[in-house]
Parts: C-alpha cells; structure tokens; sequence
C-alpha cells in the first residue's frame, strides 16, 4: 500500500509514522509528502528520514479547489491508496474528500466531537477539562468531522500545567497515529456510515 503525507508544520507526527514504517510495525511505503508552507521544519525531517518531499505553495494557485486539483493529481500519479494528514493547517475541498473517500486520515488533539479547530489543547486545559485525549478520524466535508477510528483520553490533574499537557497529547498522538495507520493498511477498518468496526 502506497502512503502520502500531508503536513504544514512541525512534523513530529511524520516522524512518528515515517518511524514505524521503517521499523517494519507498518507494512506499506510512504511515497511522500506533501507540504503547503515552505519554511515548515517538516520538510528537514524528510529531506533527513530519506522521503521524497513535494511543496506545492496556494499562492501559485486561483482557487483552493485548484490547488486541491494539483494535490489530487501528484497523489494519483503516485498511486497513493491513503492520505494522511498530520498537522495539514488546510481544509480540503469535497473534491479532493470525494476523490479520496474513505481514504484520508487526520489527528486530532482533543475527544472530538470537542474542541474542534484550531488551539485544542490549550482550549481544553482553559475551561478546566478533568479529561481531554487524541482522535483519529476518517476527513468527511466537515472540519474535525468523520467517522472516529481510535480514541484515547487523559486525565487532566491538578499540577499538570499547559506545557506538560502538551507533551503527553503529543507522546499519545505519536503512538495512536501509527496504530490507527496500521489498522488501515492491514484492511481491518470497516466504515459503515459514522461508525467504524475494528475487525
Ligand atoms: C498535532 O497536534 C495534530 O493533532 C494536529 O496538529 C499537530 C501537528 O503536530 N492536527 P506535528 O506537526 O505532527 O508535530
């Protein structure tokens, strides 16, 4: 199975995968990735972890479903069978979503349907949250919407502060994602409507 990645920041969460996949627990090739920023550090980890990396920046392009167009292409020419978004800081028109239905992956992190959008983490441990975590979802149309592949919470106590959060969301992330991208690639996920079956 062919995977591609796309990514606008940091990246720590390509990392993670690209790590899996070489380390055998994930037993499919990540083809590439695809950034949208071009100063985004993402870049210098696969430039260092040996994957093919492919910037395509919306200001060379009229309209965001143009620009998904190009997207949708470099992936089709590469035979991509899933795209998985990590940190991607762009909403995905319904065409590049119907082009790829049922294949599109994204991390979340929070337990959607909460704290959808930007800023999650620091949003939940604002309203004072005993419990936030990670999703990872199928994309739909909708922003932070489709169908909930794995879920995993933290407790929020006391004396943990906002930077402390931030890594245990982030160690956690690091290990659903690959889980959840394992499952995918070993067919055991089955969609039917908003629910996913684990089999
Ligand atoms: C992660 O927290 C992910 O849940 C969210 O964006 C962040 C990306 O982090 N969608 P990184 O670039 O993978 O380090």
């Amino acid at each position: 199975m062919n995977l591609a990645i796309l990514a606008s920041g940091r990246g720590s969460n390509f990392t993670a995968l690209v790590k899996a996949v070489q380390k055998g627990r994930i037993k499919a090739r990540i083809k590439l990735l695809i950034c949208d920023k071009s100063k985004a550090f993402v870049r210098k980890r696969a430039r260092k972890l040996g994957i093919k990396e492919c910037l395509v920046e919306p200001k060379y392009f009229k309209s965001r479903l143009d620009f998904d167009k190009k997207l949708v292409k470099i992936l089709r020419s590469e035979k991509i069978d899933l795209v998985i978004l990590a940190g991607y800081m762009r909403i995905l028109t319904p065409y590049f979503v119907k082009s790829f239905k049922n294949k599109i992956l994204n991390i979340h992190p929070a337990i959607l349907p909460d704290f959808k959008g930007a800023n999650s983490i620091k949003r939940a441990f604002d309203c004072g949250c005993k419990l936030t975590g990670v999703t990872v979802h199928f994309v739909d149309e909708k922003v932070d919407h489709g169908p909930i592949i794995l879920q995993e919470s933290i407790a929020l106590k006391k004396e943990v502060g906002l930077v402390k959060l931030e890594q245990r969301i982030h160690k956690l992330e690091h290990k659903l994602y690959p889980l959840a991208v394992k499952l995918f690639v070993d067919k055991r996920l089955k969609v039917k409507k908003r629910k996913v079956e684990i089999i």
